[in-house]
Parts: structure tokens; sequence; C-alpha cells
């Protein structure tokens, strides 16, 4: 057995013949749109901006490709469509980003699904509901969320997805 002491030179670690690093697989996440967010782009520009759905699609693709993250977008206005993708991510063990939309302030239901969550989820939103009405300001979606990220417009879902990866330790 070698034996270092102080001041020694580390073994040399062979390269190119030995066990290579995994490469990490590749990692489903889905980004999930509650009510009205299918209507990006015409709806409330002042508030929501210019972006439609398609355009963040576009984006959160092209950031996933950068983290190893293959990205699935849906949307719907239906909460048991939306709770049934949540129970979906639940058995595939796949991490979540989450825009509740409306859905974010009262459905007890859909943060119901969240808490039997297997894998990360962060909560996103294109405004910052903290600094609208005041029916926005509570969320019954954050307490079960790994964290939220608010306010950014269409970067809160890149900022999400990277906040993903890094809970996945990539
Ligand atoms: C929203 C904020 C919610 O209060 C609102 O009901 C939405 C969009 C956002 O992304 O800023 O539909 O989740």
């Amino acid at each position: 057995m070698a034996v270092l002491s102080r001041g020694d030179d580390p073994p040399e670690l062979s390269r190119g013949d030995g066990p290579q690093e995994p490469t990490p697989p590749v990692t489903t996440v889905l980004v999930l749109n509650g009510p009205n967010l299918g209507r990006l782009g015409s709806r409330e520009p002042e508030i929501y901006g210019s972006a439609t759905l398609a355009d963040i699609e576009a984006d959160c693709t092209a950031v996933g490709a950068t983290l190893g993250l293959t990205v699935d977008v849906r949307q719907t206005d239906d909460e048991a469509e939306l709770i049934g993708w949540i129970h979906e991510a639940a058995d595939r063990r796949l991490p979540v980003v989450l825009n509740p939309a409306a859905f974010t302030h009262y459905s007890y239901a859909l943060r119901d699904a969240l808490a039997m969550r297997t894998a990360p989820l962060v909560e996103v939103h294109l405004s910052n509901p903290a600094a609208r009405e005041t029916f926005r300001h509570t969320s019954v979606v954050s307490a079960v969320a790994d964290g939220t990220i608010a306010g950014f417009g269409p970067r809160s879902y890149e900022l999400a997805l990277r906040a993903v990866a890094g809970l996945l330790d990539r």
C-alpha cells in the first residue's frame, strides 16, 4: 500500500485508460402552465409582456439544452388536467417548473397534489404577484415548492430551469 505523508506528491491519476466520469443522464423537466397563459402575447401585455407561450417554450428548450434538460412545456385552463400532470410527474420522478397562474392563490387541490412530488419543484411567475392586488399575495403553492421565481417576465422560466439544474446537482 502506498503511504503518503504531507508534502508528498499525490499519485498520478490515470487518464484515458481508467473508468471515465459518467455523462449525466438527460432529465426531462415538465414546464407546466395554468389558466390563461395560453393567451400570452395578447393578454394584458403591460403586465405580462409581448412574448407568447410558444416564445417561452422556444427559450426553455434552448436553455434546457445547455443544462442537459429536455423540456416538456404544457398549458391548460383545466385544474383537473393540471393535477393529472402533477401526478404524472410524481409517478415518473420528474422535476417540475410550474406557473400555476390564478390557481396559485386558491387551489388547495393543486397544492395537495404537489405535496406528493418526488422531484424538485420551482414555482414561477412572469409578474411579481407580491407587488399586485392583495388576493395575489397569497400562494398556496409556495410552501410545497423548493422555491419561487417571480417578476422577471419570460426570464423567470430560464432562472427556474437553472434552479432545477442546481437542485439536480448538475
Ligand atoms: C401569474 C400571476 C397570477 O397572479 C395570475 O393569475 C396569472 C399569471 C404570473 O405569471 O405572473 O395568471 O402567475
